[in-house]
């Protein structure tokens, strides 16, 4: 197996789908390759692709305020990627056709992360690593079993600027829920 760092110089270069053509950089994550914790998001959007790291604007600052105050880990503790590693043009929607191009990339940091927890944000993660067409809303609230730990899905931070108060509650509590799985993971098979 390659190491993650070497997973990320391949990817730097990949051209396996068309959104190569309008990127600025690959944004393949961050964070501790050992981590127990990954988040999942959607895709890069103007800031990320400039910066070549994930949830750098808006929406990663609320993110990376409500996985502090929840969970009390920061960036460095965690890590972060994307199911799209390149920006789709304009932030619309990644297409299947992307998104199963660029599945091998999330695969094989799941591999090498091999995280205890997985946080999926938003339908676009949630649905391709439940290998669901249930949407968000009806997924999130529970904690499913999934590689060598749990899964739990929770609302994209876009979705809960947009929604205000009750979005960010059942975030918090998804969050919550991450932990105590984190908690009673760690307690069954200590490092
Ligand atoms: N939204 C995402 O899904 N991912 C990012 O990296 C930034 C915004």
């Amino acid at each position: 197996m390659p190491t993650l760092a070497e997973l990320e110089a391949d990817a730097s270069a990949c051209v396996r789908c068309p959104l190569a053509a309008g990127r600025t950089q690959v944004v393949f994550g961050v964070g501790n390759p050992d981590a127990d914790v990954m988040f999942v998001g959607e895709g890069p959007g103007a800031e990320e692709d400039k910066q070549g790291k994930p949830f750098v604007g808006r929406s990663g600052q609320l993110l990376d305020r409500l996985v502090l105050q929840e969970m009390g880990l920061t960036r460095n503790d965690c890590y972060i990627g994307n199911v799209v590693c390149c920006r789709p043009p304009g932030n619309r929607d990644p297409l299947p056709a992307e998104i199963e191009a660029c599945r091998p990339w999330l695969e094989g940091k799941l591999d090498l992360i091999d995280p205890k927890v997985v946080v999926t944000l938003g339908n676009f993660a949630s649905k391709l690593l439940l290998d669901t067409t249930t949407g968000i809303t009806k997924l999130r609230g529970r904690t499913y079993p999934y590689r060598s730990g749990v899964l739990i899905p929770t609302f994209h931070p876009a979705a809960v600027l947009r929604g205000g108060a009750e979005p960010e509650a059942q975030m918090r509590a998804d969050l919550v829920r991450a932990k105590l799985a984190l908690e009673q993971l760690r307690a069954a098979a200590p490092a």
